[in-house]
């Protein structure tokens, strides 16, 4: 694959390598929609949690480039033909931030150690992990100790996040422990629409230590794909006012988790999946993500709640899965839950758990 031959490259032809295992993550208050211009800027600011244990683990070795190769993907060792467009675009999107790229051809060998198809967020995982390997590559070809140093007056991390948000907008949200968020929000000091940042701030214990339950209701292909989706907002007529609940909704957030307004908290979540939903259902073309099983869910998760008054709760991203929240104090009480009542909603009796909340961590 060719990537656009950028200007003054130089020679170099030593052999460069890094590898990290990144987390997948899930917003609390979505990002749906890009700026009109610009490469994959945020319509508006979202924040999320990482899922640790939910991560792509990718190794890159930069080679002196080969046969006007820019690159070489296998997932788990295999060749997969159907990941390469996305990567060649990708790279090609960053030839001009990334010049020395040219001097290249990368062996990229990424696997996920969750089930490709369960609707988790494998793209914001790899990319994740595909950001991180090349901030650090770049890191060593330009002399820097790794995970120190500036690039384009950038921090290691904000790096890996300004280049993985260009492969898909939600990996940039993945390279911090603490909630990170991505867009430009006057609630959030260092935001900006170009990396995700980790909120500033003491976070309230009450709202540390959450977990997540992913209940798979479908582990099919989704009919509409998150990109698709984002591009109907440019018609949408509700779009403007999105944007602006969006923006309300993440300063809210962010108060909620410094004071530790676990209701709140829930209240703001769950509202916006379900807008998150009603957008999709109001684009036009209009379509449906959600399946029946996925309301059944939601209804048990309220009753649940209702009767318990446990600290819970339910989101949604772009497919008819059910993230599942609620504070790790009372994981026994809620795995009794899942497994009692909410598993003959699910396919084949799958879930997924995850802590929140870790950082990638390098591997090579
Ligand atoms: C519903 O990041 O997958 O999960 O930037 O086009 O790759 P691209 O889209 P993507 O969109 C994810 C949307 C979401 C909400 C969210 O994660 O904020």
């Amino acid at each position: 694959m060719n990537v656009e031959h950028a200007q003054n490259h130089t020679e170099n032809h030593a052999i460069y390598s890094a590898g990290y295992q990144c987390p997948s993550n899930i917003a609390l208050v979505k990002y749906w929609g890009k700026k009109s211009g610009g490469v994959q800027l945020p319509a508006n600011p979202s924040i999320s949690w990482s899922l640790g244990d939910l991560y792509a683990s990718t190794v890159v070795h930069a080679l002196p480039r080969e046969n006007d190769q820019a690159f070489v993907f296998t997932l788990g060792g295999v060749s997969k033909a159907s990941f390469e467009p996305k990567i060649a675009s990708f790279l090609t999107k960053i030839a001009s931030d990334c010049p020395w790229l040219i001097d290249f051809t990368l062996h990229i060998d990424s696997q996920n150690n969750f089930p490709h198809g369960t609707g988790i967020a494998s793209s914001a995982a790899g990319f994740g992990a595909l950001g991180l390997c090349l901030a650090h590559i770049e890191q060593l070809i330009h002399g820097a100790p790794a995970l120190d140093g500036r690039v384009n007056n950038m921090d290691f991390w904000q790096r890996s996040s300004y280049l993985s948000r260009i492969g898909s907008g939600s990996a940039c949200r993945s390279m911090f422990d603490k909630p990170a968020v991505w867009g430009l929000s006057e609630a959030v000091n260092g935001s900006s629409d170009l990396f995700a940042v980790p909120l500033d701030g003491e976070i309230h214990p009450d709202l540390q230590g959450w977990k997540d339950v992913v209940l798979i209701v479908d582990d099919g292909e989704k009919s509409v794909s998150s990109t698709d989706g984002h591009a109907l907002l440019e018609a949408h007529p509700y779009a403007g006012a999105r944007f602006g609940q969006a923006q309300k909704n993440l300063g809210l957030l962010v108060e909620a988790m410094r004071s530790g307004d676990v209701q709140r908290f829930i209240a703001i979540v769950e509202s916006e999946a379900l807008q998150l939903h009603s957008m999709m259902m109001t684009s036009l073309p209009y379509y449906l993500l959600m399946r029946p099983n996925t309301l059944a869910i939601i209804e048990k998760i309220w009753q649940f709640r209702e009767s318990s008054g446990l600290p819970l709760c339910f989101t949604l991203d772009a497919g008819a899965n059910v993230h599942l929240l609620y504070d790790g104090k009372i994981d026994k009480t809620l795995m009794n839950f899942v497994n009692t009542t909410l598993l003959p909603y699910c396919k084949n009796g799958q879930y997924l758990c995850s802590d929140t909340g870790k950082r990638p961590a390098a591997i090579v």
